[in-house]
This record gives structure tokens, sequence and C-alpha cells, in this order.
């Protein structure tokens, strides 16, 4: 059973691989690339279920997705990313949302959307066996106080506010850390002042691992950031694919003789 000691015993030794994903054949394809962790986002949001922001995500969409994935994977760590207001605001609701991403749905791990108010209860679900992936920078379930998805931590304040609670995230006990769209020096700061993993996305080279969402490294999404590369065209594939079914059906080369079962002795109908 992958567990997160695997990470923290990688980390430093040899970059940390982790992508998303949020179904079953999406799941193996990635587990099957050994990648080391596969991240159930509530990105899953805007990829899949055609939100605009991550923040209708529900407790009940990610133990579906979560669920799907696990039962595909067999050696990546699996992490459910708790969606907005899943956590922080009861402490019993927090954990128990949290605690069924492992108990029902076959997660290893979860990921908070951190800051000063999920110090405690990281400290907490990891005292009562959950693991917990911090996460600092770009914070997306705060889009409507952004304003939209700006880089984080470009001034001095703000990037000792992040350095803090990397800090403090670490203490509480969090396994590893996630820093998205933050200047790559501030990355490399933090990676340097905690022992914990970083797992960069949007964060330059200097963070003990990399993450994207699947969506976009697959070239699938219609949209995706700048800091994201497109290691192929799925999206393109899945366009030549789609429209050649249709010409085939509409000029009656598909189905063919081999696609057709063979007809059954039904004389008595005609
Ligand atoms: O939801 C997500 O996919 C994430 C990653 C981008 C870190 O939080
Ligand atoms: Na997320």
């Amino acid at each position: 059973m992958p567990t997160v000691r695997d990470l923290t015993a990688k980390a430093g030794e040899e970059p940390i691989t982790m992508l998303t994903a949020y179904d079953a054949p999406t799941a193996e394809i990635v587990d099957d690339a050994d990648v080391d962790v596969i991240l159930v986002g509530d990105s899953v949001g805007n990829a899949s279920l055609g939100y605009e922001t991550t923040l209708p995500v529900t407790v009940d969409d990610m133990a579906r997705h979560v669920g799907a994935v696990s039962r595909a994977t067999e050696d990546a760590l699996v992490v459910a990313d708790m969606p907005f207001l899943s956590f922080g605001v009861d402490e019993g609701e927090s954990i128990e949302n949290a605690g069924r991403m492992l108990k029902e749905e076959g997660a290893h791990a979860v990921k908070l959307e951190s800051g000063p108010h999920t110090v405690d209860l990281t400290e907490k679900m990891v005292q009562l066996g959950i693991p917990v992936m911090a996460h600092l920078g770009l914070t997306p379930q705060h889009v409507n106080q952004y304003g939209g998805y700006p880089r984080q931590g470009t001034d001095e304040a703000a990037a000792e506010r992040i350095v803090d609670l990397a800090a403090a995230h670490e203490v509480a006990g969090a396994f590893s850390l996630v820093l998205e769209h933050v200047p790559s020096n501030l990355a490399a700061a933090v990676t340097e002042a905690i022992d914990i993993p970083t797992i960069g996305i949007g964060a330059g080279p200097d963070c003990d691992g990399q993450v994207l969402v699947v969506d976009d490294a697959v070239g699938l999404s219609e949209w995706s950031p700048s800091f994201a590369k497109q290691f192929g065209n799925v999206r393109e594939e899945m366009e030549s694919a789609v429209a050649d079914y249709v010409e085939a059906v509409e000029s009656g080369a598909f189905p063919a003789e081999e696609h057709s079962h063979e007809e059954a002795d039904l004389e008595d109908i005609y």
C-alpha cells in the first residue's frame, strides 16, 4: 500500500510527480505511468463538471470521483482534495468530511487549501490518522477575493506570510505542501525552509515535485493556464474520432458487416 512515507523518502532524491485524475480510465493511465501521487482535485468542477470555478463542488461530488480513482489505482498515493466550505467551518464536520474520503472512498490522504485557519485543523486531522497535504500561494477557492487567479506572494510581506504558513503547517504535521502560482524564488525559499516535500504548479523548477491538471497535461482542456504545458493533444484526437464517426454513420459506412451481429432466425415475424 502506498503511503505518505514513500514521498518523504523520495523527496530531495528524485523529483516527485503528481497529476490529477477524476475517473477510473484516467487514473489507470496515470498510475501505469508510475506517477507518485494522484490528486483527485476539486478542479474536477472546471475539468469535468462544467462549472466555471471550483466553488460549487460538493463533498458528494468528491466522494464519487475519489472512489472511481481509488478503485482504478494500484501504486500511486491517492489524495482527495477537500472542496469549498467542506472544511474550516466546523471542526467536527471538517474531520467527518475528510475522514469519509479515507474510510469510504479509498483515499490515502486529503489536501486542504491552507491558511491561518487550517493550522489547528491540520494538526487535529493528523492526530486522528488523516494525512494532510497543505496548499499555499494561489488557492482557487478564494477566487471571489482575488477577482481572478493572480500570482501570489509577489511582495515581501505576502511572501513572508507564505513562508510562515508553510512552516506552521509543517509543524502541524502536514506531509507535503502544494505551492501554486508563486514566484520561483519564493518557491525555492519555501522548499529550503521546510523539510516536507513541496510540490509546485506555476512555481518554478526548485520544488521537490511538480503537479498539473491532467486535462491540461494531455491537451484535453479547452483553456489552460500559461504555466501548464501540453504534452499531447487529446482534444484534437477526440474531435477527429467523433467527426469520423458522424461521417461514417451519415454515409452508411458504419456499421459494416463486421460490426453487425449475425441475423437471427425470425421468419415468423415477416
Ligand atoms: O484541484 C486541483 O487540481 C489542485 C491542483 C492544481 C494542485 O488543487
Ligand atoms: Na484544488
